[in-house]
C-alpha cells in the first residue's frame, strides 16, 4: 500500500465493523484514495464501488476492487512481473525528471521504473495492466526519498532509496467490485443506491493532484512539462484538476450538496478535527440529508508520516518541528435508530 496523506489505515477495522453491523451488502467509497477502506468492505463480502478523482487511485481501485482474484490469469501475471524484473535499465523521462532534476528516487531505480513503465505501454488494454502498474507504483513507493508526500524530497537520501526496486504481486481479493474515476460531485448521480456510503473527502487546501504528482505522471505516462524544485506537472497550476474540496470557499457547500445526493441507507463520514466544517454543521447536514439519527464515534490515530519526521521546504531542508503525532479521527454515522444501536454495540470495547 502506498504512503498516503489522510489514509485511514488505523480506522479500517472500525469501518469494517460498522459496515458489517449495518448489514451492508453494497457499499460506496466516494473518495477511495489508497482503496484500503474499500478493500476492507470487499473483504467482508460487500459489493463495493470505489471512486476517486486521482488517476493513480483509479488504477488502485481497478486492481484491488474491480479485479476478482479468482479470475486472474496468475501464470501470465507472474510471467509479466518476471519479465519486468529482468528488463535492462533504461533512463528516460522519469529518471531525468524525478531522479536528476529532482531527487525523489535514486537514478538506478528511476531507470528501472522507466523501463518497466515502457514495457506496460502495449499492455494498456490488458486486464492485467492495472495490477502490473499497481505493482510498479508500490515498488517505487518503497524506494522513494520523501516523507510520504511529493511536494518535496529529502535533503539526504532516505535509507530505503538505496534498495533495489522490487516488484511484488499485489494481494488481490476475491469477489466482484467496481472502480470509477472522476469527481465525486458528478459520480454521485451515476452510482446506484447502496446500503452504506463512506465519505472521506479532503478537508483542507492540500491538493492530492500536487501531493502525488509523480503517481499521476507514472499512471498517465504523458511526459508533462514540469516546474519548481519538486518538478510538479504544469497542469497542477491551472484549474483543470482542482477539487472543490480543497478550497475553504467551496468545501462546505460542495460537501453538503454531495451529502444531499448520496443514496444510501447508512452514511459514514470521516471527519478530522482540523476540518473547515465544524461538528454541529456536519451533524445538521447529515440530518438534513434525510438520515433519521446521527452519531459520532471518535478514534485517536497516528498522523501521516510527515508529521512525525518533520516539516521540509521544497529543497528538502527541515524547516519546522513535527506537530502532535496523534490526532482524533471522528466518524459520523447517519442512519436508522436500530442500525445505529447495532453499530454502537459492535464498536463497544
Ligand atoms: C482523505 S483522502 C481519502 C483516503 C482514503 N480513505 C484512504 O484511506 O486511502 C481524500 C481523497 O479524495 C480524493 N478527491 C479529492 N477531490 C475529489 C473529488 N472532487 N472527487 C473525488 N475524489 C476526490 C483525493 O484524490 C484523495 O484520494
Amino acid at each position: 500500500m502506498i504512503k498516503y496523506l489522510g489514509s485511514k489505515r488505523n480506522l479500517v477495522p472500525a469501518l469494517g465493523t460498522i459496515a458489517t453491523a449495518a448489514g451492508a451488502h453494497t457499499a460506496l467509497d466516494l473518495f477511495s484514495g489508497t482503496t484500503r477502506v474499500a478493500q476492507e468492505f470487499k473483504r467482508r463480502g460487500i459489493f463495493t464501488t470505489a471512486c476517486d478523482l486521482a488517476s493513480y487511485s483509479y488504477q488502485l481501485a481497478r486492481t484491488y476492487i474491480e479485479t476478482d482474484a479468482d479470475t486472474v490469469d496468475y501464470d501470465a501475471l507472474r510471467a509479466h512481473l518476471l519479465a519486468m524484473s529482468s528488463l535492462d535499465s533504461k533512463e528516460g523521462y522519469f529518471t531525468e525528471t524525478f531522479c536528476r532534476q529532482a531527487r525523489f528516487f535514486q537514478p538506478h531505480n528511476g531507470a528501472r521504473i522507466d523501463a518497466c513503465r515502457e514495457y506496460l505501454v502495449p499492455l494498456t488494454d490488458d486486464p492485467l495492466f492495472p495490477i502490473l502498474l499497481t505493482s510498479l507504483m508500490e515498488a517505487a513507493d518503497r524506494v522513494d526519498s520523501t516523507t510520504g508526500i511529493q511536494m518535496a524530497y529529502l535533503k539526504k537520501w532516505a535509507p530505503r532509496s538505496y534498495n533495489q526496486l522490487e516488484l511484488r504481486l499485489p494481494k488481490l481479493l476475491p469477489g466482484k467490485g467496481q472502480a470509477l474515476h472522476g469527481d465525486a460531485l458528478n459520480l454521485v448521480n451515476q452510482v446506484p443506491a447502496v446500503d452504506l456510503a463512506y465519505l472521506d473527502p479532503p478537508y483542507n487546501q492540500h491538493r492530492y493532484f500536487t501531493n502525488y504528482h509523480i503517481w499521476e505522471t507514472l499512471v498517465r505516462w504523458d511526459s508533462p512539462e514540469t516546474y519548481g524544485v519538486a518538478r510538479k506537472r504544469v497542469d497542477a497550476r491551472g484549474d483543470q484538476h482542482r477539487s472543490a474540496f480543497n478550497s475553504k470557499r467551496t468545501m462546505a457547500q460542495s460537501f453538503f450538496s454531495l451529502l444531499g445526493r448520496v443514496r444510501a441507507k447508512t452514511i459514514v463520514v470521516s471527519y478530522n478535527d482540523e476540518a473547515w466544517i465544524n461538528e454541529d454543521e456536519m451533524i445538521n447536514a447529515i440530518s438534513k440529508a434525510g438520515f433519521a439519527r446521527v452519531k459520532k464515534f471518535s478514534f485517536s490515530q497516528r498522523r501521516y508520516v510527515g508529521a512525525k519526521i518533520g516539516i521540509y521546504d521544497p529543497r528538502g531542508n527541515k524547516v519546522g518541528k513535527p506537530g502532535a503525532d496523534r490526532n482524533i479521527e471522528n466518524v459520523f454515522v447517519g442512519g436508522e435508530k436500530a442500525t445505529l444501536s447495532k453499530i454502537s454495540t459492535a464498536l463497544a470495547p
